[in-house]
């Protein structure tokens, strides 16, 4: 998503609807909770971030990680760290997800993209297909997020309509899909970005 682009667009459009659309369903999830359900995605946030802060790093052992078959509630019983905790929730977020609430999924998902490694993006089989990045430097001092920025994002996306699919296929799929992206398409075209924020 590119943050600056779309926050740009709508301070010179302020009255005008975007539409912002992706096939990861799990991210598209992110921008909905932090639309419509802000205060329980970062109450959510502030209590996995509150767990996890206080933790040691912690370092690979290769010999323990084996011998307890990657067992990662086994093992952050063990060894109570942030490498083990994000193997967990990884864990959970791939295996757990469907006991959970929408917001509740995107929050933990967002944890995962702010502490694993390098905002990448992959898919293993042993987390389900879903989101299989490894941890990051786990080296977060005070804070895993940016609070302000959310709350920021949460009152951008007041004006903007969020969609999961394959573009363009189900964007024009009907007439109403056509015409969002049509206006959200002419609205760019008349009103380029001169200044990024
Ligand atoms: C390199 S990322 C760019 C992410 C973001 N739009 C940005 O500009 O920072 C490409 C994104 O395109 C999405 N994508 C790929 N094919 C798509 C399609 N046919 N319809 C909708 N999204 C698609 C992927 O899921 C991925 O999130």
């Amino acid at each position: 998503m590119p943050e600056r682009c779309l926050f740009g667009h709508i301070k010179k459009n302020p009255t005008a609807s975007f539409v912002i659309n992706d096939l990861n369903s799990g991210i598209m999830n992110i921008y909905k909770a932090i639309k419509g359900d802000v205060s329980n995605f970062t109450e959510e946030l502030d209590r996995l971030s509150e767990e996890y802060l206080v933790l040691p790093k912690g370092e690979t052992n290769k010999a323990l990680e084996k011998s307890l078959e990657k067992d990662w509630v086994k093992l952050f019983q063990k060894n109570p760290c942030r490498r083990y905790f994000y193997y967990r929730l990884r864990d959970q977020h791939a295996f757990e997800y469907e006991t959970w609430t929408k917001t509740k999924e995107a929050a933990v998902l967002y944890f995962l993209m702010k502490t694993g490694f390098n905002g990448v993006w992959q898919e293993n089989k042993n987390t389900n297909n879903r989101f299989g990045t490894p941890s990051g430097l786990l080296n977060q001092k005070t804070e895993v997020y940016d609070i302000e920025n959310v709350l920021k994002w949460s009152r951008a996306l007041k004006t903007t309509h969020i969609m999961t699919g394959d573009f363009p296929r189900d964007a024009l799929r009907g007439w109403r899909g056509f015409l969002r992206i049509f206006r959200s398409s002419l609205s760019r075209l008349i009103h380029p970005v001169r200044n990024r924020l």
